[in-house]
């Protein structure tokens, strides 16, 4: 009888044993469970590499809405992360980078005496011209827009810095080339415009 006792109490001991142990991992595994959101601060990237597929999707500016207002002197002061490599003065020297006068509506890589990479050159045969969109997808991106750019340069994704910096590139030597007619297709709220059926009734709350 207390043989039975004692093997009960063996056995019981050995269950609870388990028992804890089970316990410990399933804590264990919740607690790793929960470091796993904050894992996710890894991705804290991915909207910049999602910014990648997602630029393509994002609507373009809508150029002649934007170019009209934009700050050229905001747009002169982002040119600095472009001068190191980069003149832009009529009949300026090519640095690392071409000479930029007149790139807006300039043929791609076309400039003389400049030596443009292979992938450039091969860019240009499908996209000719420095359109306005055309420079806003090489200059958020160089690498991802013309993979194999000698252009090592990151790239600009604050999209109101590269308006104002493509407004004045623009100016400097390019303000024949014609700016788009606002398109509507192209507005951001055009979609929520549409959705709210009475205009005026929108700002009544508060
Ligand atoms: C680190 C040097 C460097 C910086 C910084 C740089 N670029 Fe460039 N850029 C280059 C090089 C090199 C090329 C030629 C690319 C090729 O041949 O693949 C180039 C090419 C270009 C072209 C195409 C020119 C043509 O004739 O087809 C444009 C447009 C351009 N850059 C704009 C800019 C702008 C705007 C900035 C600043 C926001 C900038 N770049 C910053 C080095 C640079």
């Amino acid at each position: 009888m207390s043989g039975d006792l004692k093997w009960n109490k063996i056995i019981g001991a050995g269950l609870a044993t388990v028992f804890v142990i089970l316990v410990v991992r399933e804590g264990t595994a919740f607690i790793y469970h929960n470091e796993a959101p904050e894992k996710m601060g890894y991705f804290v990237d991915a909207p910049e590499e999602a910014a990648g597929g997602a630029a393509e999707a994002i609507l373009p500016p809508d150029w002649g809405t934007v170019m009209p207002t934009a700050d050229l002197a905001a747009g002169e002061a982002a040119f600095a992360r472009c001068k190191s490599c980069h003149t832009i003065d009529a009949g300026g020297a090519n640095g690392i980078g071409p000479n930029l006068y007149g790139i807006a509506g300039r043929a791609t890589a076309s400039h003389a005496g400049f030596a443009y990479s292979d992938a450039m050159t091969a860019h240009a045969g499908t996209n000719p011209t420095w359109t306005l969109d055309e420079l806003d997808l090489f200059i958020t991106a160089p690498g991802r827009h013309v993979p194999g750019t000698k252009m090592s340069f990151a790239g600009i994704r604050d999209t109101a810095t590269r308006v104002n910096l493509i407004a004045w590139l623009r100016s400097q030597g390019s303000t024949g080339m014609a700016v788009p007619a606002p398109d509507p297709a192209r507005q951001p709220g055009a979609a929520a415009a549409a959705a709210a059926p009475v205009e005026g009734a929108a700002p009544v709350a508060g």
